[in-house]
């Protein structure tokens, strides 16, 4: 380690759930393992088996914010997330591979999609959203959710909904269907673009021994 990468361990910002537990085994390959489950501890900061890598637990929409402004060096995260909010400050060297899903818009089976010339969308994904539909030359609103998106065509709050969608078995189990594709979802590594530069030669190392161990599609 030269002189300006000396200092504090390195942060990795992690969401605990499904982020947490599939990232586990690529961070185990690089010989960094926590010390606590956040499942069970309360702890923010959790502490690693090398005194140079530590964790922050976050709210998964919140990791790129850490990121960008160097609360966190690295951080995991969805790309619907990182589309969500934009790349600024930001490295995105490795798609982890993990947690894959895909963005999508839903509704009730008999939408027609062309015949109408305004739709109400709800989802916590506003400007992928916004983009999508300006892209199609829709006319949209957009309502703004933070969960259950699911519920809100069921309801009348909706026309349309953009989620994250793996198995369907959500969208079925209300009566909804995929009706158009937004993009493909992995989680990748993000690093803040100063830090990339002044910790080079931990980052490069982790982020070596973190790609042999992405899982292969
Ligand atoms: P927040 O707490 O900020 O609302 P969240 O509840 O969406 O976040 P998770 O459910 O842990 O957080 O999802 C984290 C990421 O995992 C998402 O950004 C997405 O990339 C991916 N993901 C979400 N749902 C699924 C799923 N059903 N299958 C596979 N991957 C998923
Ligand atoms: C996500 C998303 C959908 C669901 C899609 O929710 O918001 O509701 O997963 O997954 P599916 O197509 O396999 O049904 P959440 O994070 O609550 O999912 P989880 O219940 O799988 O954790």
């Amino acid at each position: 380690m030269n002189a300006t990468e000396q200092g504090r361990p390195l942060r990795v910002a992690l969401s605990k759930g499904r982020i947490f537990n599939e990232t586990l085994p690529l961070f185990e390959a690089a010989g960094i393992v926590p010390t606590e489950d956040p499942e069970k501890s309360r702890k923010l900061i959790i502490p690693s088996n090398v005194p140079d890598v530590e964790f922050l637990i976050v709210r998964a929409s919140d990791v790129p914010t850490y990121v960008q402004y160097a609360g966190a060096d690295i951080g995991v995260v969805g790309k619907d997330v990182l589309m969500e909010h934009g790349g600024e400050g930001l490295v995105e060297p490795i798609d982890l591979n993990i947690a894959r899903c895909k963005l999508m818009v839903a509704g009730f089976p008999d939408t027609d999609l062309e015949s109408r010339s305004r739709f109400r969308v709800a989802t916590k994904f506003t400007e992928c959203a916004r983009r999508h539909f300006a892209a199609k030359g829709r006319q949209v609103t957009i309502i703004k959710l933070y969960g259950s998106m699911e519920l809100a065509p069921l309801v009348g709050l909706s026309d349309l909904i953009v989620d994250v969608v793996d198995t369907g078995s959500t969208l079925r189990a209300n009566g909804l269907v995929p009706l158009e594709h937004i993009s493909d979802v992995s989680s990748r590594l993000i690093v803040n673009r100063a830090s990339m530069k002044v910790r080079h030669t931990r980052i490069h190392e982790i982020l070596n021994q973190l790609s042999k161990a992405v899982p292969l599609t």
